[in-house]
C-alpha cells in the first residue's frame, strides 16, 4: 500500500536551522577543531549538511548502533554494530544523531564515547521528541523539537524507505 507523506518541516526550514547550528558550533569551538561522529544511516544527511556549515577544521567518522528493525518501538537495548575507525582521544567530539526518541541510543553512546577520553563531548541532533524520553540525555545542539509522531525523510526511514526525501514528513497510511 502506498502511504501519503504530510510535510512537517520543509527543506528551507531545515536548511536555515542547520546553518544556525553550524554557526553556533563554529563559534563555540573557535580556534579548535571538531570531530563529528555521525550515526549511520539516519544522521548522514544532517551530518553532511552540518559539516558543510562549520568553519573550524572538521574530521568526520561514522558509527552504527543496533536499530529498531522493521518496527517503530525501541527495545531499550543498544549495541554498536559498526564502530568509529578513528580514535577520539583528545578530540572535541560531537556525536551527530538524526533524532532522539527514548534516549537509549545516545545514553549508551555517551557512556561509551566518554570512556574513550575525548577532550570534550557534545551531542547534536536534528530532531528531538522529548515526550518519549525514557532515559536522560544531555543535548547540546538541537535542530527542532517535535511532537510525538513517527517522522521520515532527511535520512530518517520507515522500513528503509523515505530517507531520500528532502524534508521531514509524517507517514499517513
Ligand atoms: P532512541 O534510542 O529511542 O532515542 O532512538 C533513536 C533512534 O530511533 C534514531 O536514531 C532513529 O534511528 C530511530 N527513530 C526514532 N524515532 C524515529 C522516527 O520518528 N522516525 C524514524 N526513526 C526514528
Ligand atoms: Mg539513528
Amino acid at each position: 500500500m502506498a502511504e501519503n507523506i504530510k510535510v512537517m518541516l520543509p527543506e528551507e526550514e531545515l536548511d536555515r536551522r542547520i546553518t544556525e547550528l553550524g554557526e553556533q558550533i563554529s563559534k563555540d569551538y573557535a580556534g579548535e577543531s571538531v570531530f563529528l561522529a555521525v550515526t549511520l544511516r539516519g544522521a548522514v544527511f544532517f551530518g553532511c549538511e552540518l559539516a558543510k556549515r562549520i568553519s573550524v577544521p572538521v574530521t568526520i567518522d561514522f558509527l552504527q548502533t543496533s536499530s529498531y528493525g522493521g518496527g517503530t518501538v525501541s527495545t531499550g537495548e543498544v549495541k554498536i554494530v559498526k564502530d568509529l575507525e578513528l580514535p577520539v582521544e583528545g578530540q572535541n567530539l560531537i556525536v551527530v544523531e538524526d533524532i532522539i526518541d527514548s534516549g537509549h541510543t545516545l545514553n549508551h553512546l555517551s557512556k561509551v564515547m566518554k570512556d574513550r577520553h575525548p577532550k570534550s563531548f557534545a551531542i547534536a541532533t536534528m530532531l528531538d521528541k522529548p515526550d518519549r524520553r525514557e532515559v536522560d540525555v544531555d543535548v547540546d545542539y538541537t535542530g527542532f523539537t517535535i511532537p510525538d509522531a513517527f517522522v521520515v525523510g532527511y535520512g530518517l526511514d520507515y522500513d528503509q524507505r523515505y530517507r531520500n526525501l528532502p524534508y521531514i514528513g509524517v507517514v499517513e497510511s
